[in-house]
C-alpha cells in the first residue's frame, strides 16, 4: 500500500517555469501536504472533498493516505478536483486512479471526479446553486493551495467574484473565499495560502466575511520565509490555515510553527481567541502569536493609545519612483539638483548623503517638472519599504535631517515611506524619539506577528497605536548620538516608555 503511494507521489511534475509563474503553480512538498492532511479532525463517515487548483493532486493524495490508515476508517471518499491546466490533467488522473486503489485496500468506495475549468468561473455559478440541482453546498471538507495571483479590477474574475458578493484583489482568497460558501456547515477547510491576508486594508472585506463564517482552529506559520516554498518575486511567508464552518467564535486558536524542514520540529502553543483577532480592532489583523516574545510584544503595544492623527502625523510613500523620473536624476549633486534619498543612504539612524560611488542617483534636477515630487526643508523620518532577506529587522527606520544636509527641496524615492507634518518636517526631539520607537526590538516582534512578507507599507505603519507625543519627545531628548547598539536602544525605549 505505502509502495503504491509512493510511486505516485514521485510521478508528480514540475511545470515550465513561465506556465508555473502564469497559473500560480507552486507544488505543495509532500511533507507539507501530509502535515496539511493531519489536521483534519472530523470523523465524517461521507468525505465529500473539493480540491480547488489541484495540480498533480498532492493534496488530495495526502488526505486520502491518511483517511486510509486511519482505525475507523470512513465509508465513502468523494472528490472533486478542479484544475485549469491540461497538462496537469494526466497525472492528476493517475493520482486519483491510485487513491481508488488506496481506498479499495482500505474497503473505502470511492469516487472521484475532474473539472478541467477556471475554478472562479465554475464556482459562482456553484455557490449560487445553479450548476447542480441541490442549491446546497456539497462539501463537507476543503484541502487547497490555491494558485497566487493579482486580479485586476475590471478582470472578468473579479466581476464573477463580485458577483458571489465577494471583494477581493488576489486570486487565493477569491478561491479560499468561494470554498468557504461552497461548504457545508461544520465542513472543515485546511489551506495554505500567503500570509498576506492577515493584515491590509485590502483584504479586510476578505478577512472579515472569512472570520465571520469560520471557525479559526489553528494557523501554522514557517519560521523560514522560503521554508516550504516561494511565491511571485516577493518571498512571501506562507500559512496554514484550519478552520470550520460554524459562526461560533472559539474561544482559543493553535498557532503552531515549524522551520518548514521534513523532519523539522513543530511548535505550539494555544492562544485565547482575542489575543488572535482583538475585539476592538476594525480591521480585523489576524495576530500570530507565536512565543512569549510575541505576546509581550502584543500586550506592551496594546497600551499605546495615539494614533498618527493623534499625534498630527502623516506617513506617505516616497513620491520619486526613479524609473518614471529617469531624465532628472543625476549621479552626483549639482546646482540645480535636489538631494535624493534613497534606503542606501541609511547610516546609523541617519540619512549620510551624498554617498560616493552609489549603484543610486544622489540627486534629482530641482525645477518646475519634479517640484512636486520634492517635499520642503525639515527632519522627516524615513522608514524602508523593502528590508532584504537577511536583514534582522523588518521595520529600519532613520532620520532625514536638514540641519546636515543643506537644500531647501528633499526628494523621497518610492522605495521608502516618510512620515511628515502635513508636507513638513517634524521637530527633532519628536523625530529622534519616533524613530527610535520604530527601530525597537518590540515594534519589530509586534510588526512580523501580522505582516508575514518583507514590504512595510505606509498602510501598516498607519495602523499601529504610537505612544503619546510627550511620551515620544522625551525619548527623543535623550538620543544624542547615532549608531546606538540594539541593545542600548531597545533599553532606552523599555525605560522611558514601557
Ligand atoms: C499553488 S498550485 C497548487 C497545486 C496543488 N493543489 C498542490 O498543492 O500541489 C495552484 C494550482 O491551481 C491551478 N490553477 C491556477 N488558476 C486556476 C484557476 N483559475 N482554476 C483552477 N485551477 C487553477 C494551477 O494550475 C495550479 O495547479
Amino acid at each position: 500500500m505505502r509502495v503504491a503511494v509512493k510511486q505516485l507521489e514521485n510521478e508528480l511534475v514540475t511545470p515550465g517555469q513561465d506556465r508555473r509563474h502564469e497559473l500560480g503553480q507552486f507544488l505543495t512538498p509532500q511533507p507539507v501536504a501530509d502535515f496539511m492532511a493531519s489536521l483534519f479532525d472530523s470523523r465524517w463517515q461521507e468525505w465529500n472533498l473539493l480540491d480547488a487548483g489541484a495540480g498533480t493532486g498532492a493534496l488530495s493524495v495526502a488526505l486520502v493516505k491518511r483517511l486510509c490508515a486511519l482505525r475507523y476508517k470512513p465509508r465513502n471518499i468523494s472528490i472533486m478536483a478542479c484544475e485549469v491546466d491540461e497538462t496537469l490533467l494526466e497525472s492528476l488522473h493517475s493520482t486519483l486512479q491510485g487513491c481508488g486503489r488506496e481506498c479499495e485496500r482500505a474497503d473505502i468506495r470511492f469516487s472521484a471526479s475532474v473539472l478541467n475549468e477556471d475554478f472562479i468561473a465554475a464556482a459562482v455559478p456553484m455557490a449560487g446553486g445553479d450548476l447542480f440541482t441541490s442549491s446546497q453546498p456539497r462539501f463537507n471538507a476543503a484541502i487547497v493551495n490555491p494558485p497566487y495571483r493579482k486580479i485586476r479590477s475590471d478582470s472578468s474574475t473579479r466581476l464573477l467574484l463580485r458577483s458571489a458578493g465577494i471583494e477581493t484583489s488576489n486570486l487565493y482568497t477569491g478561491f479560499v473565499a468561494l470554498i468557504t460558501k461552497l461548504l457545508a456547515a461544520g465542513g472543515e477547510l485546511v489551506a495554505i495560502t500567503p500570509r498576506s491576508f492577515c493584515n491590509g486594508p485590502y483584504f479586510k472585506p476578505f478577512r472579515t466575511d472569512f472570520l465571520e463564517t469560520m471557525s479559526l482552529r489553528r494557523l501554522h506559520v514557517f519560521e523560514s520565509r522560503s521554508a516550504a516554498f516561494s511565491r511571485d518575486d516577493v518571498l512571501q511567508e506562507n500559512v496554514i490555515i484550519h478552520a470550520v464552518k460554524n459562526s461560533a467564535k472559539p474561544e482559543s486558536v493553535i498557532i503552531s510553527s515549524s522551520n518548514g524542514t521534513p523532519t523539522g520540529a513543530i511548535s505550539e502553543r494555544e492562544v485565547n481567541y482575542h489575543g488572535v483577532v482583538s475585539p476592538n480592532d476594525p480591521l480585523q489583523f489576524i495576530h500570530l502569536a507565536e512565543g512569549e516574545a510575541q505576546d509581550n510584544a502584543r500586550a506592551i503595544m496594546s497600551q499605546f493609545t495615539a494614533t498618527l492623527p493623534d499625534l498630527g502625523l502623516s506617513v506617505s510613500t516616497g513620491r520619486v519612483v526613479d524609473f518614471r523620473a529617469k531624465e532628472f536624476l543625476r549621479q552626483n549633486p549639482e546646482t540645480d539638483t535636489a538631494p535624493l534619498i534613497y534606503p542606501c543612504h541609511f547610516d546609523d539612524g541617519f540619512v549620510h548623503w551624498p554617498k560616493e560611488k552609489a549603484r543610486k542617483p544622489n540627486a534629482i534636477i530641482s525645477n518646475e517638472q519634479t517640484r512636486e515630487l520634492l517635499v520642503p526643508v525639515g527632519v522627516y523620518v524615513l522608514v524602508k519599504r523593502f528590508t532584504a532577506k537577511e536583514e534582522r529587522k523588518r521595520i529600519v527606520a532613520c532620520i532625514y535631517d536638514s540641519h546636515q544636509i543643506h537644500a531647501p527641496l528633499v526628494g523621497f524615492e518610492n522605495h521608502l515611506n516618510y512620515f511628515h507634518i502635513n508636507g513638513h518636517g517634524l521637530p527633532m526631539a519628536l523625530a529622534k524619539g519616533l524613530a527610535a520607537f520604530l527601530n525597537s526590538t518590540v515594534v519589530d516582534v509586534y510588526f512580523r506577528q501580522f505582516n508575514g512578507h518583507t514590504q512595510v507599507n505606509a498602510t501598516d505603519l498607519r495602523s499601529l497605536n504610537y505612544p503619546v507625543k510627550a511620551e515620544l519627545e522625551s525619548l527623543g531628548s535623550r538620543i544624542s548620538t547615532p549608531g546606538l547598539l540594539q541593545a542600548e536602544l531597545d533599553a532606552l525605549v523599555e525605560d522611558e516608555l514601557f
